[in-house]
């Protein structure tokens, strides 16, 4: 099989935070959303179990309670951030439209919040990497699969300081994590560019973390 790499590379460089670009009056049907999940959980779990659940909030209650979560834990920290950075720069921008987002968040047409089996014991990078590393790429893949249908996303995580909150809201088990909370829409337009990002060759190292891959 062989990939159309300009295809591909774009996929994998513009898929954007996407926050005042989202189409908040246009309807996300359920297949779409399904059909993107069922590319997502192609993604890897460790020891193949396959823990993700998914729930898809639609109640305009549900959803403004948990814009509500939202702002309680993250909304004075995105306002003031968002009033002190350089408004020029990458962090200024980034904190301008997460402000945004967490000012509109309850009227998304759409929120996902993906689900894992089980919580985290202990505080070792295992347990974290295990658990986690679970459900975050199948995230990433659904964010993938939207971006290549015309929808975006953000990756959130803000209100899981009040996740038990949201699991009461939501009827979540206790045995469940939760990994974050995507609003999802349409896009307006759907031109976005890749990043600035560094040169790998300056955060790669070659068998020791003392020597640069290219020294
Ligand atoms: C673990 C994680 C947590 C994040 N939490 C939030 C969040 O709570 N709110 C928000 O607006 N963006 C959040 N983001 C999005 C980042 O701000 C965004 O990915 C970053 O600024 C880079 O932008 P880009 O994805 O468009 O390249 C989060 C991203 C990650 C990976």
């Amino acid at each position: 099989m062989e990939f159309d790499l300009e295809q591909t590379d774009a996929l994998l460089s513009t898929t954007r935070a996407v926050r005042k670009r989202l189409d908040f009056d246009r309807e996300v049907p359920d297949d779409v959303l399904l059909e993107c999940l069922q590319l997502a959980v192609q993604a890897p779990t460790g020891s193949n179990r396959q823990g993700w659940r998914w729930m898809v909030i639609r109640d305009a209650e549900k959803k403004q309670a948990l814009a509500e979560i939202y702002r309680k834990i993250g909304g004075d920290y995105l306002a003031e951030a968002a009033k002190t950075a350089d408004a020029n720069s990458q962090t200024g921008r980034v904190m301008d439209s997460a402000n945004f987002l967490a000012e509109k968040m309850g009227e998304v047409p759409v929120m996902v919040i993906p689900l894992i089996i089980g919580r985290l014991e202990d505080g070792t990078t295992n347990s974290a990497a295990g658990l986690f590393g679970s459900i975050i790429p199948a995230m990433w893949s659904f964010q993938l699969a939207l971006r290549s249908r015309g929808l975006g996303s953000c990756y959130t995580t803000l209100h899981l300081g009040a996740e038990a909150e949201a699991a009461e809201l939501l009827g979540i088990p206790d045995h469940m994590s939760q990994a974050g909370l995507l609003p999802v829409a349409y896009t307006v337009g759907t031109d976005f560019k890749a990043a600035n990002r560094p040169p790998v060759e300056e955060i790669t190292f070659l068998d020791t973390y003392k020597n640069p891959i290219k020294g």
